[in-house]
């Protein structure tokens, strides 16, 4: 079963935040910190508290096993930038003794379904390039790449 989340989840949320944290650090130690600190344990308050945002929960059996923290963009024109609106996935793990077992299909169609009744006709995110299970498993559910950061060694 997928839902929004209720305050009282919001502590095991950051339990599978922090295994997101993890990936991130084992894959570019260079740019994340280790650890998962105060002020990153804290921000899921912030986003509960927005208005913009939301957090969606998978469970099995009572469990939460997977979680999602998504932000509703609404970009104004610019000079060069046309106005739009997107739902953006900011933050998306399952919990690993869960995983290949269709839980994070199952967000992402529940967030499907909540952009459709926002009226918002495109879902976004980024990843990084280490996390090749990550692209795996977003282009399984139909995520193309559309934008690309890029880097090199210059020393
Ligand atoms: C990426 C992640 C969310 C996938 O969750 P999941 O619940 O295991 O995904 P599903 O069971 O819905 O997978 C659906 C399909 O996606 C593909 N897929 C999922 N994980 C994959 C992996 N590690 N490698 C290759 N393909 C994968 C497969 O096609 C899978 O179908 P199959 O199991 O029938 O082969 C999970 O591995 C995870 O939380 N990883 C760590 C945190 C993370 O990287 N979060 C994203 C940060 S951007």
């Amino acid at each position: 079963m997928v839902r929004f989340a209720k305050e009282e989840d919001l502590a095991r949320v950051n339990e599978l935040r922090e295994v997101v944290n993890d990936v991130h650090t084992e894959g570019r130690p260079d740019i994340f910190k280790p650890g998962f600190c105060d002020e990153l344990r804290d921000y899921i308050y912030e986003i509960w508290e927005a208005e913009n945002k939301d957090i969606i929960v998978a469970e099995r059996d009572g469990v939460i096993c997977g979680f999602a923290c998504v932000h509703f963009v609404d970009k104004p024109e610019s000079p060069y930038i046309n106005a739009r609106k997107f739902y953006d996935i900011e933050e998306f793990c399952v919990d690993e003794a869960f995983r290949r077992q269709g839980v994070a299909t199952e967000l992402i169609d529940f967030i499907k379904e909540d952009a459709k009744r926002r009226g918002m006709k495109r879902l976004e995110l980024n990843m990084w390039e280490f996390n090749q299970g990550a692209l795996a498993f977003y282009e399984s559910v139909g995520f193309k790449t559309y934008r690309r950061y890029m880097e090199m060694d210059c020393e």
